[in-house]
């Protein structure tokens, strides 16, 4: 790849290596060995997310297939990862004759093309439209298709967590615009819950969550010509119960000079300097219904999982 031309992961590396503090964006994690990972990270005990969304998911398809009340309809899914809790709509929907085409976006091609695999062997009759790319560009593409189909917009998986709250604004705001009256949006928010289980989710003995956030400085050693001695750096976990932000940092234990050869710049770090690498924001139930109402949604109701520690909230278009 020529990097002269500068990518977005190139000029975001570098814009947040520069910075101070030094900041990397938690959506570059997602190489191919980043996928594994985070796979890995979902199928360990500490990580309740993936587990608590799959219940809700099972539970809410007939009420969420209920609302698009026998239309035809997009379902469109933000972030669609490996699909493994939208494959419970998808079944659902299916045994119920609806009338609808798949559409998912997702930032990594690895990601989408296992996910046409599953969907290959699963439901070949599916139709199954998916979009490489980052959310609201995809969502842009999708737009110009010109289907006058209702949609039903997923964003699960608490990937709105990975925004701060203000950003969270923002996004779902500019998402808004990119929707049409009668068109409906699911968001997976974690919740607020006991901080220690917060934190052990991010925190878990095995070293997932430590190799995924790790993986990031390979990727930029691999892809921009970099030499981080990967070795010395150590994850940090932190968990700010009053704003809701879990945080994510890696630290370096030494002096460390880095070249990033490809982009002929050289970072210098001091002996424990930290780059911030992802939040993972939690909301409590009021802080949900303000989001919905300062991007301009109408909050239509939750579904949540048998324990209250997530909820999928249902939002339609227009105040
Ligand atoms: C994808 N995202 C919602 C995950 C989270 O919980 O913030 C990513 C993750 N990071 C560490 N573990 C999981």
């Amino acid at each position: 790849m020529n990097h002269s031309a500068h990518s977005a992961f190139a000029t975001e590396t570098l814009e947040g290596l520069r910075a101070k503090p030094k900041r990397l964006s938690s959506k570059w994690f997602y190489d191919d060995r980043g996928d594994k990972l985070f796979q890995a990270i979902m199928a360990m005990p500490e990580y309740y997310l993936t587990n608590c969304e799959r219940e809700i998911f099972q539970s809410a398809a007939p009420d969420l297939l209920a609302q698009m009340r026998g239309q035809a309809f997009d379902l469109v899914e933000l972030g669609a990862g490996d699909g493994s809790k939208t494959q419970f709509l998808i079944e659902h929907f299916i045994a119920e004759g609806a009338d609808f085409t798949y559409r998912p976006i997702d930032i990594s091609m690895h990601a989408i093309e296992m996910l046409g695999s599953l969907i290959d062997r699963r439901w070949p009759q599916l139709t199954f439209q998916p979009v490489q790319g980052e959310y609201l560009a995809a969502l842009d593409r999708l737009g110009q298709g010109g289907a006058d189909r209702r949609r039903l917009v997923l964003f699960p998986g608490a990937n709105v967590g990975n925004f701060t709250v203000a950003e969270a604004a923002t996004f779902m705001l500019q998402l808004g615009t990119y929707l049409r009256p009668g068109d409906l949006l699911l968001t997976g928010f974690d919740l607020k819950k006991d901080p220690a289980q917060i934190l052990a989710a991010y925190n878990d003995p095995a070293g997932h969550t430590a190799a995924f956030n790790l993986n990031l400085l390979h990727r930029i050693n691999r892809e921009l010509g970099a030499d981080f001695q990967t070795n010395a750096f150590r994850h940090w976990e932190t968990y700010d119960p009053v704003s809701g932000a879990a945080r994510s940092f890696i630290v370096t234990q030494g002096k460390q000079t880095v070249h990033l050869a490809d982009l002929d710049e050289t970072i210098e770090f001091e002996p424990f300097e930290a780059i911030s690498v992802e939040v993972s924001q939690k909301y409590s139930r009021r802080e949900i219904q303000e989001l919905a109402a300062e991007a301009n949604f109408r909050f239509i109701r939750n579904f949540e999982d048998s324990k209250g520690w997530f909820a999928d909230s249902l939002w339609a278009v227009g105040a």
